[in-house]
């Protein structure tokens, strides 16, 4: 059995979704690194200062097994989840010295091992060595739709033309920046769910991990 699974890919593509199910069924840790950069971006938006070293050297973020995620230790699940913490965290993961910190962090949190961590830099940067990566896309329209209905299950104001124009430039700045950009790292197992529901998703990954 594989005992540390990277999943990366783009925005929408189900990641979050198929890696928490894969770890329910396979008893491991899941770890979303994208919740990280979202609680650094929030932290910024909350202190109304610029970002710098300073500002996120103390930082505390907490991942609990039930999927809640605390920033210096208030319950902020929530409030990381809006269209303006989604644009902010694709800014703040633009700087070395954030995806530095965050990096250390991930790193610490995997060496337990038997852990699913998806996100962007995954396989590339942040865990070279995993025992097995994935690299989950689908089309944009598809992501864009999924957000939607994410967005709208959740009762958030949701309009799908600007979803699917926030994701194309999420995309794009996540895939253009100069350090880590969202890359399929070349041992990495491409998984394209445009047409696939999310249990045939989480099937292909647990035959992968055995
Ligand atoms: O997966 P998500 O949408 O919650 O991620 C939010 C942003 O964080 C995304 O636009 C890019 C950034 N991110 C990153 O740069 N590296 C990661 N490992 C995870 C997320």
């Amino acid at each position: 059995m594989k005992k540390i699974i990277a999943v990366d890919g783009p925005a929408g593509a189900g990641k979050s979704t198929v890696s928490k199910l894969c770890a329910a069924r396979l008893g491991y840790t899941y770890i979303d690194t994208g919740a990280m950069y979202r609680a650094v971006a929030l932290k910024v938006i909350q202190s109304g200062k610029n970002l710098d070293e300073n500002l996120i050297k103390d930082i505390e973020i907490t991942l609990d097994e039930s999927g809640k995620v605390f920033l210096d230790g208030i319950d902020v699940t929530k409030e990381i989840r809006t269209p303006e913490v989604s644009r902010g965290a694709s800014n703040v993961a633009k700087f070395g010295f954030v995806r530095k910190k965050l990096t250390e962090l991930q790193r610490e949190m995997a060496k337990r091992g038997k852990v699913i961590m998806d996100g962007r830099d995954i396989g590339t940067q942040v865990l070279p060595n995993a025992d097995l990566k994935i690299f989950l896309t689908a089309s944009v329209d598809e992501r864009a739709k999924r957000r939607f209905e994410e967005l709208k299950a959740k009762n958030f104001p949701a309009n799908l033309d600007q979803i699917k124009n926030e994701i194309i430039l999420r995309d794009k700045q996540d895939s253009e920046r100069e350090i880590a950009p969202l890359a399929q790292a070349d041992d990495a197992i491409l998984l394209d769910s445009t047409n696939l529901t999310v249990e045939q998703v989480v099937n292909k990954i647990l035959e992968l991990a055995q």
